[in-house]
Parts: structure tokens; sequence; C-alpha cells
């Protein structure tokens, strides 16, 4: 755990103050429409080393280059095929990371070594307004430690990264509230290395269909696809509200607070049982869960349609780290 707190300043009037940080080689978190992300300036290796130390993130897993703008994505990698140009014009701004081939100005590593690049033109107008206002693509994973819980709001950074990071934007709670869809369209057919906020089908109807590539490894394509990661401190497993159970435990209802009191703690997703609104809840309900002083947490498997798919992925892969 560092020491020390950020400086944290409302979004819509600390943009100046944050790219000026950037431009200086500073760390920076901030709101986009998935979660909240901890920001470097993307050309400078110093800076994005200070991400890997600030989150102990293992030097192989890469970062996801932000863009203000869908026209900078030219400038930045010149052409692109055509069908991550689709992609591109079609869902940007918006939660969807493009793989393209990394052009020489990013520093090998911002990419862990890959030749590839991830890039993506967040869909949340001060994220966009810092990028701009800092003049360079702006480098930034999820701002929580490595494999824990990601951050919703800003006080999940300050908690999690404390002194560690210099300036928190905050912009209140992420509306989507689970990451970007991460796809590689450069092959003939697209494949989607990450289940995210943009769902599947959205994607599939858009250009047709796709491979969704559920893998993990020790050396994973993209390391939020670890068997293990997204947890809470808590032990937590997939279950329903009818197991038997002892001690202090908390329930993750997706709909309905379970019939029987004997849960200590209980979060519902959607009482509308929308998963799209569960999402924009689940790290947040999770991260509340976790400070309720429960020996364990069982949270109910969600729809597999739209962002479901997603949901159920991050939940699966909490559980795979106490299983
Ligand atoms: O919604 C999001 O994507 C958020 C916000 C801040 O934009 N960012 C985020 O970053 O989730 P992070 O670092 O937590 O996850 C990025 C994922 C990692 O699993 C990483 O391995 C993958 O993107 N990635 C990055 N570059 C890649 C590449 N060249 N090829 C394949 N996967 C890549
Ligand atoms: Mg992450």
């Amino acid at each position: 755990m560092s020491t020390g707190s950020p400086r944290v300043l409302p979004a819509e009037r600390g943009i100046d103050e944050a790219a000026a940080v950037l431009r200086a080689g500073g760390l920076v978190a901030f709101p986009t429409e998935t979660v909240y992300g901890l920001g470097a300036n993307a050309l400078d290796a110093r800076a994005a080393a200070r991400i890997f130390e600030a989150k102990a993130r293992p030097s192989f897993d890469p970062l996801i280059s932000h863009l203000a703008d869908a026209a900078d994505l030219a400038a930045l990698v010149g052409e692109v095929p055509a069908v991550v140009a689709e992609l591109a014009k079609r869902f940007w701004p918006g939660p969807l990371t493009l793989i393209v081939d990394r052009p020489e100005s990013i520093p090998p590593i911002v990419t862990s070594g890959l030749d590839t690049m991830a890039v993506r033109v967040p869909d949340e107008p001060s994220a966009r307004a810092l990028i701009a206002a800092a003049g360079v693509p702006v480098a930034a994973p999820s701002a929580n430690r490595f494999g824990q819980l990601s951050p919703t709001r800003a006080e999940h950074v300050v908690a999690g990264l404390g002194g560690a990071v210099d300036v928190v934007l905050d912009g209140g709670p992420t509306r989507c509230g689970i990451e970007s869809t991460i796809v590689d369209a450069r092959g003939e057919r697209p494949v989607v290395l990450r289940l995210g906020a943009l769902p599947v089908e959205a994607i599939i109807e858009a250009v047709g269909p796709v491979e969704v590539r559920q893998g993990s490894s020790g050396q994973p394509v993209a390391p939020g696809t670890l068997a293990a990661h997204y947890a809470p401190r808590t032990p937590l497993r997939l279950g329903t509200a009818a197991e038997p159970g002892g001690g202090r435990r908390g329930f993750l209802a997706f709909r309905e607070p379970p019939a029987d009191g004997d849960w200590a703690a209980v979060e519902v997703l959607s009482p509308d049982g929308d998963v799209t609104a569960a999402a924009a809840r689940l790290f947040d309900a999770l991260h509340r869960l976790d400070a309720a002083g429960v020996t364990e947490i069982v949270a109910e498997p969600v729809p597999e349609t739209g962002v479901g798919r997603a949901i159920n992925d991050r939940l699966r892969r909490a559980a795979a780290t106490w299983h």
C-alpha cells in the first residue's frame, strides 16, 4: 500500500491541471464510461513504467491507449484493416477496445513488448477533454491494484491506490461499470479477447460472425482473461441464496433479495432484471460487500444475454481466485 493521498479534483474543473500532470510524466486517474483509468502519457516510457509500479502490475500485461477522437487513430497508426476501421466508426466513442499494429511512437513498455497495441476512444466527455488537453495518447489500465476489483467511483481509486497516483479526477460513478470489450479484428474473423460493456451481439450485428476466445493461461493474450482476476479480498463463490452455509455471509443478487434473512449483507444488482443496469452496479456492489466484514460472498449468476455474459465472466474469474 502506498502512503499519502492524491489530489482529488472535480472532473469538470480539473482538466487543465490534470493535463499538465500528464504532460509532465505524472499519473492521473480519470473516469471513463466503463471504469476509472490510471492514465499516463503513452509516448513516455518512464511515465508508463509508473503505471506498472503503482498497480503492482506484471510487465507482461499490456496497457490500453486512449484517444480523444476516432480521427486521431489514423494520425497515430496510419491505415488500419477495413473491419477495424468499420468497428471504430460504428462504436467509437464507446466501450470497445481494438487491436492495431504498434507504431514506432509508442514505446514497447506500453504494449509489454508486443508489436500490437490496444486502443480506444472513451465515451465520457471529461476523459476526451483530458486527452485532448494533454495532446498525447493516454495509456490507462483500470485504476486498481493488479487482480483486484475495478474502480467505478473516485473513492475506490483513492482507497486502492492512495498516493501512488498524483491526481484523481472525480466524475462520479461510471455509466457502464464494466470494462470495454476487446476485439482483434485484424484477421479474417474478428476475435473477442475480453467480454465487456459492448455486447458481443452488437459486434456481430455490425460486422458478422466473431470468435469469442475464452482462454486463460499464465501468458494470456489479454490478462483480463486470467482465470483469477477482478477479485474482492473476501472469498467469493458462485451459488444461490438457497445454499446452506455458516458464519457471516454476503449475497450478491441479480434482481431479488433472498427470501430468508440468513445473510449479513445483501446487494441487489437490478430490481428490474436489466443486465445493463446490473453491470453498472457490479463492482460497486462487490466493493461494498468486501467492506461489510463478511467471511464469504455468494454471487448469483445473471442471465447470459448482452452484457450479462461479461458480468458472469467477471464473477467466475473472481471466484477462481479462491477455488
Ligand atoms: O474499459 C476499459 O478497457 C478500461 C478503461 C480504463 O479504458 N481499461 C482496462 O484496462 O480495463 P486493463 O489494463 O485493466 O485491461 C486491459 C486489457 C488487459 O487485459 C490487456 O492484456 C489487454 O487489455 N491488452 C492490452 N494490449 C493488448 C494487446 N496488444 N493485445 C491483446 N490484449 C491487450
Ligand atoms: Mg483491469
